[in-house]
């Protein structure tokens, strides 16, 4: 896998730079391996909030190397390809969602935490998918709740909690496209096969899923089960952490609706080479104007005390 001169060199660059590396299991497993910690959503905003390092490499997406400089902003936060959208994050435009907002009477607005800093910096409080639920049950009843950015998972927590939420309209490219026909084949090819799915997945996917969760909430469930085969529905790149918890386990990852292999390639485009080069130079950096920042730590302070 990964060489010894790489490990060496990027050990030695982070003790000369004080630095943390923090990973999405979405990236690759060279990555996962020097990372020095690794987790969902939730887990990662609430590892770079308390860190002592004074640089955080963040190998995720931007919205989540975003998160961590709201969280601390007199720390140097870098990203190894500045390129490394989310899809769902940049389909979302904040002017679009500010509009839909003032059309409600007391409205509250939850936004998934895959969002622009603008998006989380009018909203009342965010949420991740391992947090979701208990967010949207601390709402007051009074009030009317929106729900931005991801409509497959409003949509499963308004039917899941029965509580009425306005739900906005986009999607992640890589959740909402898995194909229904890929998952009954591989039911039938392996009909003792647990099913677990990202509530970022469709309704009609979700239906055939026994468990529903964050990354970290597959992984864990899948390394309680007793069960020897999964069928999966999210990124395939947790498998390389499955793999190393269980070996005797089967995973089979469900295709996309071209018959592909239903990657984000954005996570992919964080590279050791790039990791690298990132820590040599302490670029590319995450930059937010100090009174933006302000507006979108409210929300994101709300939601790591509601955890
Ligand atoms: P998790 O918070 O469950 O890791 O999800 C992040 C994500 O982007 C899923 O597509
Ligand atoms: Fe964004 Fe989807 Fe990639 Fe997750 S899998 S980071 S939601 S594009």
């Amino acid at each position: 896998m990964l060489n010894k001169e790489y490990i060496d060199k990027i050990k030695e660059l982070k003790s000369k730079t004080n630095a943390i590396i923090l990973a999405h299991y979405y990236v690759n497993p060279e990555i996962q391996e020097i990372a020095d910690f690794l987790g969902d959503s939730l887990a990662l905003s609430q590892q770079a909030k308390k860190t002592d390092a004074d640089t955080i490499l963040f190998c995720g997406v931007h919205f989540m190397a975003e998160t961590a400089k709201i969280l601390n902003p007199t720390k140097k936060v870098i990203l190894p390809d500045i390129r490394t959208g989310c899809t769902l994050a940049d389909l979302s435009k904040v002017e679009d969602i500010e509009k839909w907002k003032n059309s409600f009477n007391n409205p509250f607005l939850i936004s998934y935490i895959n969002c622009s800093t603008k998006l989380k910096a009018i909203s009342d409080v965010i949420c991740t998918s391992s947090n979701a639920e208990k967010i949207v049950k601390s709402i007051p009843k009074d009030k009317t709740i929106l729900f931005a950015t991801d409509k497959n998972l409003g949509s499963y927590l308004s039917k899941k909690l029965d509580v009425k939420m306005h739900v906005w309209k986009d999607y992640c490219r890589v959740h909402n496209t898995f194909s229904e026909e890929h998952i009954k084949e591989l039911i039938n090819e392996h009909p003792n096969a647990d099913i677990a799915a990202h509530p970022e997945c469709p309704e009609h996917i979700l239906n055939y899923a026994k468990y529903i969760g964050s990354t970290t909430g597959i992984i864990n469930y899948i390394n309680k089960s007793e069960r020897k085969e999964f069928i999966i529905l999210t990124e395939p790149g947790i498998k390389y952490q499955l793999e190393k918890n269980s070996t005797d386990k089967q995973y089979f990852f469900v295709k996309n609706e071209c018959g592909q292999n239903n990657i984000c390639i954005n996570m992919k485009k964080n590279t050791i080479e790039k990791i690298i080069e990132a820590l040599e130079n302490l670029s590319p950096e995450i930059t937010i104007e100090e009174e933006l920042r302000l507006k979108a730590l409210k929300p994101l302070e709300l939601m790591l005390e509601l955890s």
